[in-house]
């Protein structure tokens, strides 16, 4: 199955309509997962091979505005800088813009500002993407369902499924080969206490990009087969968390599926490995404070770069130990 069957099925008969507008402007909001999206069931659709669970980074995130434009080819920018078309991220913006150009003469100029550091594993294509898809739903008035955007939106990033929304969202692996039952759902419960610290270690672009760190893993690792245990019983251990809001759960929990996610890349070959010295002693850290009392856990993507998981109650301490930190309250709206 190819991306443009799911939009053609996705988009029925709004598949033929034009923009409706000359341009739209949307925010989606970045998303850290607590319990990992790490390996696909399929590669072209972005389908996982497991469920997993984010919460979101409130008014941190992206703000795209779409375009209509005249010339004869797309035009792309990146907090203000062009794009370059043959980068990975360009190839890949340009693919997705192709999905949705109904004629070939139809071009857009597309306009993403991000107030996160860009391919440091702060989920910047995330909200890059589910902003874009709903920059498109408005463009062209398709007045899509927040899930089926969630359809859309993976296709071009798979985490970017889980950032249509607010707050917690689990992203529903699916079993279907075509990806209808593969979608983000919220979660309403909110626990406003919670706030995650962004420390930034290292911001130049990652070596090896997650989608090539998750094929190695999968096809290499003899750890792997391991992974989808793990994440049903940090699933369910997550959702008792936030429903009895023990937050001692929720930390080691969210740590240890990062912890067992880096393993697994950790023994592919050729290893991955996205620990840089200043993680390791920020981890370090972290422990020593834990072990004196302090409730901080930290998870990390697929970046050098860390987040800090506390409570408001803490948060004063916590940053007078990474005073570099900046602390996001992930339920704060950032529309
Ligand atoms: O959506 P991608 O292809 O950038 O992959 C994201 C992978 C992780 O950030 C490591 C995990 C996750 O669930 O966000």
């Amino acid at each position: 199955m190819k991306k443009a069957d799911v939009i053609s099925t996705i988009l029925a008969e709004r598949k033929d309509l034009l923009p409706r507008h000359l341009s739209s402007k949307a925010y989606a909001p970045s998303n850290i997962a607590l319990c990992k999206y790490w390996g696909k069931r399929d590669q072209e659709l972005n389908l996982p091979v497991t469920s997993s669970f984010s919460i979101s980074l409130g008014s941190k995130g992206a703000t795209t505005e779409l375009s209509v434009n005249s010339n004869a080819h797309d035009a792309a920018f990146l907090n203000g800088q062009p794009i370059d078309w043959g980068s990975s991220f360009g190839k890949r913006l340009l693919a997705f813009l192709d999905l949705f150009r109904i004629k070939p003469d139809l071009h857009f100029t597309v306009n993403i500002k991000t107030n996160i550091p860009i391919g440091a594993g702060l989920a910047s294509s995330a909200c890059g993407f589910a902003s874009l898809i709903k920059a498109f739903n408005l463009l062209f008035g398709w007045e899509l369902k927040n899930h089926e955007l969630s359809i859309l939106a993976r296709l071009g990033s798979g985490s970017a499924s889980r950032s249509l929304w607010h707050g917690f969202v689990e992203w529903h692996a699916g079993i279907k080969t075509d990806g209808m039952d593969s979608y983000g759902e919220a979660i309403f419960d909110e626990w406003s206490e919670l706030r995650l610290g962004l420390l930034i270690l290292n911001e130049r672009e990652k070596p090896v990009s997650s989608r090539e760190a998750m094929q190695r893993t999968v096809t290499t690792s003899p750890l792997y087969s391991a992974w989808p245990a793990k994440v049903n019983h940090d699933l369910s251990a997550l959702k008792q968390a936030i429903n009895l809001k023990d937050f001692l759960l929720l930390g080691k929990t969210a740590e240890s599926n990062a912890m067992t996610m880096h393993a697994t890349m950790l023994s592919a070959w050729p290893t991955v490995c996205y620990f840089l010295p200043e993680t390791i002693t920020a981890m370090n850290k972290i422990w020593k404070l834990r072990h004196e009392g302090l409730m901080v856990f930290f998870t990390q993507d697929a970046g050098p770069n860390l987040k800090l998981i506390f409570l408001e109650k803490d948060s004063e301490t916590v940053q007078a130990n990474f005073p570099d930190m900046e602390v996001v309250d992930p339920f704060a709206n950032g529309e």
